[in-house]
């Protein structure tokens, strides 16, 4: 049988295409834009990741045998706000991940509400960029959008809701919306009366690998496809890469370096930090999961070369790096202010160090090296909590750049895991297809046989030590700037 796996990113959607053994059979990735309409907003048309979801599995199928295609589920981008009205429309462009219009809500909920009360309801408190602070700014900002509120979905529960017809959403990205109360699985009573909303106004819940419903009639037989096409649930972006890079049962690490960067730890059980700074959220697998996210990783290499220096040949400005660990220039990466484990969303990026003799090549690397200190944030705060970690497994498309990950290694002292392939969500999601569709009896049984490690990027205790003290540096440059950062977003 063949299973598609679709991860519906921030810039694109990734669709892969798997067989019961898994051998990817093909991959193919559509892009869409992006719309920054106000500093610090970041939105996007639902109806564009439909139309090119469905092209792409209309690309991703068009030479194997479509009778073979017996399911298909997600990763997508966690936290995005989508609303439908009584008639299906959707009544405003989504409200990403990486928005920071709502302080003013997500302060009243840290604040007013109080964070005590938020972490014993959901297990975590609130960021900019989750769902109910979204909720409460369209309520205050858009009152009559907010009224005609029938539907509160999730990125890729509107792809699910648009092939089958169910309104659904998994354990795994429904711990992101500040609605859930993740330790028992179930919708928060008192975040939905804080929010101002109603059980009915929100979709029902599965885990990542149950089959929610089959691919609509007519959508199958435009696509060529069989009716019988199962729909399976899927997970939130970062719960799909780590099914896709084995991180499943207890105590396993992954780190993504996409738009954004995380690092998640997986758990058998529940456990939430008393500070919450990392998120504490249900997994794909049926356990739950630590996890520390920046907004802005890849993306800041991406937004370096191609807007700054206007190149697309990322490598080529890579081959000139030589001397690691002895950068006079540091990065601070908060293009689009920071989550964890700083949660101020008027964060702002700064290079420092510089010199006369300063060269292009060291400013690249100072980009890559603050994305990875920046992450080694988030880790000490595990470690903080007694958490052990010796060795990750790592994804996104950072993952394709071997002197990053050397960095990964030696900066955070990891043995990083490089695996077979690096599509972590697509490939979480084909996964998660397959468990659903029977082919494996659970997803640490499906991850076991499907995914491989090609080879180990270990740490150089020498180049460790001079990580150790470049990070004491990186370490001190935002606390010094935080004043600066308010005033100039004022
Ligand atoms: C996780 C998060 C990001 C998005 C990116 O909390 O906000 O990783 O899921 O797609």
């Amino acid at each position: 049988m063949l299973y598609i796996g679709v991860d519906l990113g921030t810039s694109a959607v990734k669709l892969l295409l798997m067989n019961s053994d898994g051998k990817i059979e093909k991959i193919v990735s559509r892009e869409y834009p992006l719309y920054f309409p106000h500093p610090a907003w970041s939105e996007q048309n639902p109806e564009d990741w439909y139309q090119e979801s469905i092209e792409g599995i209309r690309e991703l199928t068009a030479d194997c045998d479509k009778s073979q295609v017996a399911g298909i589920s997600f990763g997508g981008q966690m936290h995005g706000l989508v609303t439908l009205d009584e008639n299906d429309e959707v009544i405003r462009p989504a409200i990403l991940w990486n928005d920071g219009r709502s302080t003013k809500e997500t302060d009243y909920l840290n604040r007013e509400v109080g964070t005590e009360k938020l972490s014993d309801y959901t297990a975590n408190i609130a960021f900019t960029g989750f769902t109910a602070p979204k909720i409460l700014w369209m309520r205050e900002n858009e009152p009559e959008k907010f009224a005609r509120i029938q539907k509160i979905m999730l990125p890729k529960d509107y792809l699910a809701y648009r092939l089958s017809g169910t309104f659904c959403s998994d354990y795994s990205d429904a711990s992101g919306m500040l609605l859930m109360d993740v330790e028992h699985k179930r919708w928060s009573e008192e975040m939905m009366q804080i929010c101002g909303i109603t059980r009915e106004q929100l979709p029902d819940l599965y885990e990542s690998y149950e089959v929610v419903g089959t691919l609509k009639p007519q959508i199958a037989e435009n696509l060529g496809l069989s009716e019988n096409v199962k729909i399976i649930a899927g997970a939130g972006d970062n719960a799909a890469a780590a099914v896709g890079t084995g991180t499943v049962g207890e105590g396993h690490c992954n780190i993504s370096l996409g738009t954004s960067g995380t690092i998640f730890i997986s758990s058998r059980n529940f456990r939430v930090d008393s500070h919450n700074a990392l998120h504490s959220f249900a997994h794909a697998d049926g356990g739950y999961h630590l996890m520390g996210c920046m907004l802005s990783a890849a993306s800041c290499n991406k937004w370096w070369m191609e807007e700054i220096l206007k190149t697309s040949d990322f490598a080529g400005e890579q081959e000139g790096i030589r001397r690691l660990g002895e950068n006079h220039v540091f990065y601070l990466p908060y293009l689009m202010g920071e989550r964890s484990p700083h949660n101020d969303p008027q964060a702002r990026a700064t290079f420092t160090g510089m010199t006369m003799d300063t060269t292009r090549e060291e400013m690249t690397q100072a980009v890559l090296e603050g994305v990875i200190f920046a992450l080694r944030d988030s880790l000490e705060v595990a470690k903080s909590l007694g958490i052990t970690i010796e060795r990750t497994k790592i994804c996104g498309g950072g993952a394709k750049s071997p002197l990053w990950k050397k960095m990964v290694a030696n900066i955070l002292n990891l043995k990083v895991d490089v695996l077979e392939n690096e599509e972590g969500p697509a490939l979480g999601g084909a996964i998660l297809a397959a468990v659903g569709c029977g082919e494996y009896p659970d997803v640490q049984t499906a991850a076991a046989h499907l995914v491989h490690i090609r080879e180990t990027v270990e740490p150089e205790p020498e180049l460790v030590a001079k990580y150790e003290k470049q990070y004491g540096k990186f370490r001190e440059i935002y606390p010094a700037l935080k004043p600066v950062f308010q005033k100039i977003s004022e």
